[in-house]
């Protein structure tokens, strides 16, 4: 069983019966979603609240009654993967580009889990780009505001060379800053400009994390 697996599992079984859950996206959440699936089969109740359209897809096809975002006065439990995590317990997002439904979804959470493999452990954030949901009307314009801030930023393409549009209709902008000194002074630079939809740091949002080594899973209570 690979690290993913190991953790997507074992963030399965903080699940309660009658529970509300986040479903995140990505890689490693998948595995939480097929465990969860498993479990619902095997009678566990639950609904949950799928983060993109590849989860709603997935949670659907395992069996996991959903629950719109709208119709629901808060979630329990929200568990989705993460970039990259800092030391202090900062994330990035977004590599899969379901950065804005993940917060929202996460911001009317009482509760954060994230899982990951521990390659994605860091002292300090940004090597990993930081991913920017933007409008796509004028995005050129926010493009050449990060290019003269030196953020190196580049519109994230799809498969045939197309911007990525994301389930939010929204582009991207993954900017290469190698590492991001004050997370909380550029997330809230990038909450003020007009265009930006969201961006990728979500910050003292996590309130466990489960990490994936090779040699077993280790559960650390971030706040
Ligand atoms: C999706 O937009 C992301 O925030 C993912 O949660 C993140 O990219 C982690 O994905 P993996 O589990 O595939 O690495």
């Amino acid at each position: 069983m690979n690290s993913k697996q190991m953790v997507g599992e074992k963030a399965a079984e903080y699940v309660e019966d009658g529970m509300i859950v986040g479903l995140g996206t990505g890689s490693t959440a998948y595995y939480l979603v097929e465990a969860l699936g498993r479990r619902v089969r095997a009678g566990l109740r639950i609904v949950g609240v799928t983060t993109s359209s590849r989860t709603k897809a997935q949670a659907e096809a395992v069996g996991i009654p959903l629950a719109d975002l709208n119709d629901v006065m808060q979630i329990d439990l929200t568990i989705d993967g993460a970039d990259e995590i800092s030391k202090d317990f900062q994330g990035i997002k977004g590599g899969g580009g379901a950065l804005l439904f993940e917060k929202m979804v996460a911001d009317h959470s009482k509760q954060v889990i994230w899982i990951v493999d521990d390659s994605k452990m860091v002292q300090k954030l940004g090597e990993f780009p930081l991913p920017v949901e933007v409008v796509s009307f004028g995005h050129q314009q926010l493009i050449r505001l990060f290019e003269a801030k030196g953020y190196h930023p580049q519109l994230r393409l799809g498969n045939e060379g197309q911007p990525y549009v994301t389930d939010g209709g929204h582009y991207i902008i993954d900017l290469h800053l190698k590492v991001i000194e004050h997370p909380q002074k550029l997330a809230a630079w990038l909450d003020g400009l007009t265009g930006v939809v969201e961006h990728g740091l979500f910050l003292d949002q996590v309130n466990t994390v489960i990490i994936g080594h090779e040699n077993g899973i280790e559960e650390v209570s971030a706040r």
